[in-house]
């Protein structure tokens, strides 16, 4: 069965084979859409708050003429009258074809897939992984930069410690040898050693101006409230503020991106530069997952 759980279960075949039909769905959103999950219903479980991810899941479905059931809000769930997930798990698979879930604890996507019966997409399980965000951020990427070409160096900046996105884009990178990574970030919030490979990638505790002008991609991220100790948050929640004036260090064909949403990490006016890609990055959610969705009901 098609989930997708985490970034390490794809090889650079399977990478290259979802980007070719990312790119195909993206020309089915320019027409219009398509009817080729007529018929089929998309759960989408979304425990924790979420603005890009459900609404990308949910207009992707419908762009390929499926319908969609929601939950969007724990507390009007049965989780919150006690109900374990594997019992919801069959249920919802019962209800849906394919299921899509965001959720505060790691390894929640994995009860679903094993007791759902239908394949599941982890939308984000708590401070682990996001792989189908890693997926549309390794399809942004290849827009710029195609994918196993010129050697290329990709710099992830801010929180990295319980950074869903970060762990998973940067499993999706090591399939391609070409591209060096660079974890920059405070010692208390940097990436964890599951994820660092020290023998390929490098670490640094400050954004130095020869990382913002060396680097090909500057993938930004919040410092994330929720997930850190209050006074670890407060002691890092501005760093690596990026304005005109840093992004203006890039080089001009260098992108900046962010999952989003963000707080203060990216000054509005960076928006106007021809570095900023973090709105379309958001955007390439829909057509990744639809292939992601089509991969799953066996329609491609
Ligand atoms: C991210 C997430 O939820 O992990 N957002 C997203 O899905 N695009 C990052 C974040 O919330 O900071």
């Amino acid at each position: 069965m098609k989930h997708v759980l985490s970034a390490g279960q794809f090889d650079r075949k399977t990478l290259e084979e979802i980007m070719a039909q990312a790119s195909d769905m993206e020309e089915i959103v320019a027409k219009g859409g398509s009817d080729m999950a007529k018929g089929k219903i998309l759960a989408t479980l979304f425990y924790e708050p979420s603005t890009r991810t459900r609404l990308s899941f949910e207009a992707a479905m419908h762009r390929l003429g499926g319908a969609v059931i929601s939950e969007t809000d724990v507390n009007f769930s049965s989780i919150t009258k006690g109900e374990v997930l594997s019992d919801t798990a069959r249920i919802v698979g019962g209800y849906a074809d394919i299921i899509a879930i965001r959720s505060k604890t790691p390894g929640d996507a994995k009860i679903m897939a094993d007791y759902s019966g239908v394949p599941v997409l982890n939308g984000g399980d708590g401070s682990a992984e996001h792989p189908t965000q890693g997926l549309l951020d390794l399809y942004t990427i290849s827009k710029y930069f195609p994918l196993g070409e010129s050697p290329i160096t990709v710099s992830f900046v801010g929180e990295l410690i319980a950074g869903r996105t970060v762990h998973s884009c940067s499993q999706l990178l090591r399939n391609f040898p070409n591209i060096k990574i660079n974890f920059v970030a405070p010692k208390e919030i940097q990436i964890p050693d599951k994820y660092f490979d020290p023998s390929v990638d490098k670490k640094f505790f400050e954004l130095t101006d020869e990382i913002l002008e060396t680097s090909d991609v500057i993938y930004d991220t919040r410092i994330q409230k929720e997930r850190l100790d209050l006074e670890v948050y407060q002691k890092h929640k501005n760093a690596f503020h990026f304005d005109a004036e840093k992004v203006n260090k890039m080089k001009p064909n260098a992108i900046l991106m962010h999952p989003l949403p963000r707080v203060n990490e990216i000054a509005y006016e960076v928006d106007e530069l021809p570095q900023a890609k973090y709105f379309e990055q958001a955007i390439n959610g829909v057509p990744v997952r639809m292939a992601l969705i089509a991969r799953g009901l066996g329609l491609i």
